[in-house]
């Protein structure tokens, strides 16, 4: 070592021990401490750790009336006598600049005395002080105090995540830290187990004395309930299908399992019991003075539109009884505004009179009624008769095929714009071509692949498939034609007609 450096050294230690010798010392130049220079920080620094402690100073001047141990009240707040610097060993003592407060003594700041180490402006036993424990600002968890450096617990405890547990008794650190017994399990003597009472069974603490899972001993399922380690059925209950049902008041099992109760009826003592008003017949809860299947007895049915009123079979309001039924006299046929009173065939009753329904008319003395629209010989008006070849059409004696349809110009026109959309090219809808060169023949040789019938019948339009798939919804096969839409009435004459002529390719 540089003999100079020995020399301050040397110094230095004699400012310790001999005061007036540190006064000698410090009128020459400030010694500087080599080795201490990085840790000799500013003793008035503005928040010393030991200050941190402190209560805030209060304005005003006075000292405050108490202080916690063990700090003192001075004018500006409590202090820590023994470690503050501006308060050190009595209020408003402040230590020299290069100085700190150790046991309320200012000492020079380069050096702290053996076996303590310098921590910001305090000397410290790093052995014991619980802020600084082995190493500066290494502050120990709560609980714990500082032995010979290191953060301990107190006898018998363990430091496990920064907090002191009993390894006898903690089911999170059972035995050692981290040996956390599985759910539901306790620790005794630093083993886990289940509670008092309970078992292990698999992996969960179970009361073998109520476990349904485990009746008496672990896997001994229970299908009702588990009864002080026996599956059974508390008292005043029985065993119904795995549940345990009072068979005195359940309406599911009354009186005995599966013994089920009416619709409505309630289970009393063991009895199905109907509502007041209300009679049980072959399982049903029914009031005898109005159910019509049980009219005043059970199985008593009315018939014949008659209501069941006060027990009595009794024909509704506006209905009259005729024989064993219940008729309206003023729209029945067979009872028109009296019992009995039959309208002739084809009349129906209206208003209590007998007539002909709309769109029909009766002709002379004849009773029947005619649809002067189709009947020949009552064409349009009563005794028109039509001439031999005629037919009535719309109430007029003509042609019966209507007057000469042209298949090239009236007919193709239809299929051209009505048709060929689908019908058309190499693979037409059906299989069916109406284009112009082919539908004549396609029509009247083809048949339908579908239904097997002929698409033309020629003079029988009622007979012709292509009728039906145009006229009907709900043709033998597939769709109403043209597919989405239908034709108009005229269209559908035109085609008519031209079969009825002879379906010729005019
Ligand atoms: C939007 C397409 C479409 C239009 C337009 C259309 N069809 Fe069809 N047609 C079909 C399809 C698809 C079928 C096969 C399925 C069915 O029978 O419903 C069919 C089948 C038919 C069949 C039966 C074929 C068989 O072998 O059973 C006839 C007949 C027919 N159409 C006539 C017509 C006529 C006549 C028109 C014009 C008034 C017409 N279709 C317009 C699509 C159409």
């Amino acid at each position: 070592m540089h003999p100079t450096r020995l020399i301050r050294r040397g110094l230095l230690l004699l400012s310790f021990l001999a005061i007036p010798l540190t006064f000698f010392v410090q009128c020459g130049p400030p010694p500087q401490p080599e080795g201490q220079q990085e840790s000799a920080s500013e003793p008035n620094s503005e928040t010393p750790l030991e200050m941190s402690a402190e209560t805030s100073p209060e304005d005003g001047g006075f000292p405050p009336e108490s202080c916690p141990s063990p700090q003192t009240p001075c004018v500006g707040g409590c202090k820590d006598l023994k470690t503050n610097p501006q308060h050190c060993g009595k209020c408003n003592n402040a230590c020299a600049n290069n100085e700190i407060c150790l046991d309320g003594a200012c000492l020079s700041s380069v050096a702290c005395p053996t076996g303590t180490t310098r921590c910001a402006d305090a000397c410290i036993d790093l052995q014991t002080s619980s802020l600084h424990c082995g190493a500066c600002n290494n502050a120990c968890p709560a609980q714990t105090t500082c032995k010979q450096g290191l953060c301990s617990c107190p006898s018998g405890k363990l430091l496990c995540l920064a907090e002191c547990v009993d390894p006898q008794n903690n089911a999170r650190h059972c035995g050692k830290c981290n040996n956390a017994c599985p759910t539901g399990q306790i620790c005794q003597q630093a083993t886990c187990l289940c509670p008092d009472q309970q078992v292990l069974c698999g992996d969960q603490c179970v009361d073998t004395q109520s476990n349904t899972d485990h009746c008496g001993k672990c896997g001994e399922k229970c299908p009702t309930q588990c009864l002080n380690g026996r599956c059974g059925c508390p008292t005043g209950q029985t065993d119904c299908n795995s549940q345990c049902i009072n068979t005195q008041t359940n309406a599911q099992h009354c009186g005995k399992c599966g013994g089920t109760c009416p619709t409505g009826a309630t289970c009393v003592s063991g009895k199905c019991t109907c509502p007041t008003g209300q009679t049980d017949c072959n399982g049903a809860c029914v009031d005898l003075k109005t159910d019509s299947n049980h009219c005043n007895a059970c199985g008593n049915r009315c018939t014949g539109g008659n209501a069941c009123q006060n027990g009595v079979c009794t024909c509704p309001t506006g209905t009259t009884k005729c024989g064993t039924s219940c008729v309206n006299l003023t729209n029945n046929a067979s009872h028109c505004s009296a019992c009995n009173a039959k309208c002739p065939t084809s009349q129906v009753c209206a208003n209590s009179k007998c007539g002909c329904p709309t769109g029909r008319t009766l002709c002379g003395t004849n009773t029947t009624c005619l649809d002067l629209q189709t009947d020949f010989d009552h064409c349009g008006t009563c005794n028109n008769k039509c001439a031999t070849g005629q037919a009535c059409v719309a109430g007029k004696c003509g042609d019966p095929c209507g007057t000469t349809v042209s298949y090239a110009t009236n007919i193709q026109s239809i299929l051209n714009s009505r048709c060929i959309g689908c019908h058309s090219g190499n693979t037409p809808s059906g299989g069916l071509s109406l284009e112009a060169a082919k539908s004549f023949g396609s029509l009247t040789t083809g048949k339908s692949t579908c239904s097997n019938k002929t698409f033309v019948v020629s003079g029988n339009a009622a007979q012709s498939y292509v009728v039906e798939k145009v006229e009907s919804a709900t043709p033998t096969c597939g769709a109403r034609m043209p597919r989405g839409g239908t034709l108009t009435t005229a269209e559908i004459t035109m085609i008519k007609n031209w079969i009825c002529q002879g379906a010729k390719n005019n």
